[in-house]
């Protein structure tokens, strides 16, 4: 089965309809991704997906105020973590040095990580191989001095295609996908499995997944709704 992450980014409002949502859809081949403050209680309430967090810091436990560190996801039994999501790099001002900080730390403590890459409408606006450039330079920076990728997934989420109603083609997708599976060979000993995210729906899901490339998707609207993220695991299955 292809994996699928769901990514629930500040929602939902409360526990009880965290937990309501985590119930409904705890399915194996699934990752999800709640908010910090649900993590627990999320992660005591399923038994078949996985918990994910939708970030870190890359400090120990100490003095970082407000930061949640990897020390902290690994104690409490949550095994993936979303790094350089656009929208942290966006709103939060997260460079690639702080980003490969993360990424390094959390490889290092056995977490999965799930290292989002993409480029801008500008810059896909001047063509496909602009984007690849783009990605390209992303990577590496993002993964500046990272020796031991077998705990990496990367996904390419072009930013003009996140929460638009927009996605990417299927057939574009599933080329920059290969292009970074070619990358990340052309450096590493070993390959990496490589989602699309970007307004995946329970209608477009499929050509997605059907992509020799792609090796899953991260969802962010669609998978709020219990009733539509069910439809798109079906898809994955
Ligand atoms: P979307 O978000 O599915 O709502 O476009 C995807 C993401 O940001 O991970």
């Amino acid at each position: 089965m292809k994996l699928l992450v769901a990514n629930w980014k500040s929602n939902p409002l409360n526990t009880d309809e965290a937990i309501k949502l985590a119930i409904e859809t705890d399915k194996e081949g699934v990752v999800i991704c709640p908010p910090f403050i649900f993590l627990e209680s999320v992660k005591e309430n399923i038994s078949n997906a996985k918990i994910g967090a939708q970030d870190d810091f890359w400090g120990n436990t100490g003095a970082y105020t407000g930061e949640i560190s990897w020390k902290q996801l690994v104690a409490m039994g949550v095994e993936y973590v979303i790094l350089g999501h656009s929208e942290r790099r966006k709103y939060l001002k997260e460079t690639d040095e702080f980003i490969n900080n993360k990424v390094i730390a959390s490889l290092d403590a056995g977490l999965n990580v799930i290292l989002c890459i993409g480029e801008d409408n500008q810059t896909r606006n001047k063509g496909i191989n602009h984007a690849k450039v783009f990605v390209e330079q992303q990577l590496d920076r993002d993964l500046v001095g990272v020796r031991d990728i077998k705990n990496l997934i990367i996904a390419y989420e072009p930013i003009w295609a996140i929460g638009t109603g927009q996605p990417d083609t299927p057939e574009s997708a599933d080329e920059m996908a290969k292009h970074i599976k070619s990358l990340i060979t052309s450096r590493y000993p070993l390959s990496v499995s490589v989602l699309y995210g970007g307004s995946v729906n329970s209608k477009n899901a499929k050509e997605f997944l059907e992509m020799g490339n792609i090796n899953g998707a991260l969802v962010g609207g669609a998978s709020l709704d219990a009733a539509e993220f069910n439809k798109i695991i079906d898809l994955a299955r």
